[in-house]
């Protein structure tokens, strides 16, 4: 019997295909297709202004070319991104409009201050480490362009990771001060990193039809325990004390049991009240002003070309 267009689309889900652009489909995994990847790209474009402020102040030449390349590639996943959700029906500037308004939301993380060197090696090797593996889990999800950039942006964020534990694993084999850095950056970026997860599963308004319709693969607690389970080991080689009196391995769970995330301050930060929040969008509102004229620019000099071609 004939199968309804809504019908014929859970079958493509359930047999693991990827919806394509072009493909017929629901308005609703349109729409949160639209809200969480054009998010995802404000992410990693605000994710540029705490460490592109180190650049200038890198302690060595050889960490200020990997400072420099991580920050380039972030624009990088951000460009990718943007051009996967204008396949959806939304313009770049629609796009922009909603971060700038306040409207679109991006990662909470990047709300806090990056105050020491120690910071960008805790960015990149927690931060990055969270994101990974978010970004990992998302190569597997159901709209093409999507898990099309997930698979090429995965592959750059190893670096970050790594070069940011390499930071990390210096300063806490450095001298007493140094690895006081190190620690205090552990200390303060522990937990917002484990907020990048989202809220719990069942306080996650989004995450049940997500997983229904193959967007996401994993639940928020699901990659939150993960990410736990990989770095405490990483933490504990290089010295270093996770600031969690609650963590403990739980030897039949084969993961590590956690304190409680503070849902209070989380929501703070994503409601807009973070430590950088309107640092944040000030710097993002007048670099898409003062870029306009470069936007103009390259508009006229494009219908130019178009217009050579043409005659
Ligand atoms: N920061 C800001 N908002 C958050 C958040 C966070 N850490 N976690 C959740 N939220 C928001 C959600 O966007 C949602 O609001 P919305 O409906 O208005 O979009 C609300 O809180 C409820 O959360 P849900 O769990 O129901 O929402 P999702 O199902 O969308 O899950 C998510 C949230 C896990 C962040 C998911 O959207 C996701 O996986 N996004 C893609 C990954 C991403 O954005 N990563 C950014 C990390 S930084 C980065 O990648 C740069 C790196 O290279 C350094």
């Amino acid at each position: 019997q004939i199968k309804s267009l809504e019908e014929e689309f859970e079958a493509r889900i359930a047999r693991d295909e990827k919806i394509e652009p072009k493909d017929w489909m629901p308005e609703k995994y349109r729409k949160t297709h639209i809200r969480q990847m054009s998010q995802h790209a404000h992410s990693e474009i605000v994710g540029m202004l705490p460490e592109g402020n180190w650049i200038s102040r890198a302690p060595s030449l050889r960490r200020k070319v990997a400072l420099l390349a991580k920050v380039q590639d972030e624009g990088g996943h951000g460009l990718y991104l943007y051009s996967a959700t204008e396949t959806l029906g939304i313009t770049r500037d629609e796009m922009f409009q909603q971060l700038h308004s306040g409207k679109a939301k991006y990662s909470s993380i990047f709300n806090y201050p990056a105050v020491t060197w120690a910071d960008i090696g805790a960015i990149g090797w927690l931060v990055d480490g969270a994101a990974i593996i978010n970004q990992v889990a998302l190569c597997g999800t159901s709209f093409g362009p999507y898990a099309r950039a997930m698979v090429r942006i995965c592959k750059e964020e190893s670096f970050h990771q790594r070069q940011g534990y390499e930071i990390t694993l210096k300063l806490a084999q450095g001298t007493p001060e140094q690895k006081a850095m190190a620690q205090d950056a552990l200390n303060r970026w522990w937990w917002p990193s484990l907020m990048m997860f989202g809220p719990k599963d069942d306080e996650s308004p989004n995450t049940a039809q997500s997983m229904k319709w193959k967007l996401k693969r994993k639940t928020n607690d699901e990659l939150r325990q993960q990410f736990v389970d990989q770095t405490v080991p990483q933490a504990e080689l290089i010295g270093l004390t996770i600031p969690d009196p609650e963590l403990k391995w739980n030897e039949e769970k084969q993961g590590y049991d956690f304190g409680e995330i503070d849902w209070d301050e989380f929501w703070q930060v994503v409601k807009g009240h973070g430590p950088c929040n309107k640092e944040r969008m000030k710097a993002r509102v007048s670099a898409w002003e003062n870029g306009e004229w470069v936007r103009d620019a390259a508009i006229v000099y494009a219908e130019k070309q178009q217009d050579k071609k043409l005659n």
